[in-house]
């Protein structure tokens, strides 16, 4: 093999730059030329494409987001698009491709993958939501960014004894919450894997309170039914009958634009030197991940075939510790 791309796709998250950083700098070592495709599957399919040599990755492993750029690109669904993206591959005479990204992403190195051309993904996403990988890449950042939010909320929740929502990212996925709600002492978490009560968050949040707690603090997934927007919603329909007000933040895109931390710029670097460690042994459609606490390999099929559950273990904890 001579020459192979790397893309960062979807969602970016914190360490994506570590990544390219270790599979550019592993592939020279490998003996090969990296190229860096921008802007993920869109770019692949328009051939935006630019040599990486190891000097062009200097100074990145401390930045967030990614110095590919990355997008949604709907129409990689489609296999007209798919094989136009195997007519540039080809063109450029790439002959293998790491795709560092989430779930759709992986999705779509999957369906490459399926079409006969070399592909190793690399798990990273803030969703944490990503089979084959106990953390994502990003994961650690976005919770560490949620929880210096949650924190200040507290201390201003506490001068006013106020009940405060906090809501975090993760798609469907309730990670980001349930972890952030335990790491940051909250009082209630609502997420998507299990089925809220409204009128249950409002008697928890009252009872925080009449156990002497200054304040009352509900992190919440967004991908929630009852979300900030139901749950301030309900707050308002029955602002008289509950007694009291519910201050509402939304993290948002935040959370996704921190600077790596220790565990993110190790966990992508050890990652992307995974990625072609793989490739140079000729071993392709895989996802890269951290499983038992070490670097491992999963099956694409399996990768888009799985969904990953919720420790149950974290949920009791979650409602144990709010006591
Ligand atoms: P993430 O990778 O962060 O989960 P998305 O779900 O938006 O982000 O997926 C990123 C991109 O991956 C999509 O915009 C699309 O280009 C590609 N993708 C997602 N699902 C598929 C699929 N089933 N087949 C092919 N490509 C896909
Ligand atoms: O997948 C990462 C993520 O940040 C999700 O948590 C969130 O739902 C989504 O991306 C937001 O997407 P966008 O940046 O396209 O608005």
């Amino acid at each position: 093999m001579r020459r192979i791309a790397v893309l960062t796709s979807g969602g970016d998250a914190p360490g994506m730059n570590a990544a390219i950083r270790a599979v550019v700098r592993t592939g020279i070592e490998a003996g090969w030329e990296v190229d860096g495709i921008r802007n993920g599957y869109a770019g692949l399919i328009v051939g935006d494409i630019v040599p990486l040599g190891a000097r062009d990755v200097g100074g990145i492993i401390q930045q967030g987001g990614t110095v590919l750029g990355s997008a949604r690109c709907p129409e990689f669904k489609t296999v007209e698009s798919r094989q136009q993206a195997l007519r540039v591959l080809d063109e450029h005479r790439i002959e293998a491709l790491v795709v560092i990204g989430g779930n759709g992403s992986q999705a779509g190195a999957h369906a490459l993958s399926d079409m006969g051309f070399p592909v190793v993904g690399v798990a990273s996403t803030i969703d944490n939501d990503l089979y084959g990988s106990e953390i994502t890449v990003g994961v650690d950042t976005a919770l560490n960014v949620a929880l210096e939010a949650i924190d200040r909320l507290k201390v201003t929740a506490s001068s006013h004894h106020r009940a405060f929502l906090v809501e975090v990212m993760g798609r469907e996925c309730g990670y980001l919450a349930l972890v952030a709600g335990i790491a940051g002492g909250a009082e209630v978490v609502v997420i998507p894997e299990v089925e809220t009560d409204p009128e249950a968050v409002v008697t928890e949040l009252r009872a925080a309170y009449e156990r002497g707690k200054p304040h009352a603090l509900a992190v919440v997934a967004e991908g929630a039914e009852y979300n900030a927007e139901g749950l301030a919603g309900y707050f308002r329909e029955h602002r008289e009958r509950l007694g009291f007000d519910l201050r509402v933040t939304v993290l948002g895109h935040v959370q996704r634009g921190g600077q790596p931390g220790a565990f993110d710029r190790l966990l992508a670097t050890r990652l992307g030197a995974a990625a072609t460690e793989h490739l140079s042994r000729g071993e392709h459609g895989l996802l890269v991940g951290l499983l038992k606490g070490e670097v491992a390999a999963t099956p694409l099929t399996e990768v888009v075939a799985n969904r990953k559950p919720l420790d149950p273990q974290l949920l009791v904890l979650a409602r144990v510790l709010a006591k």
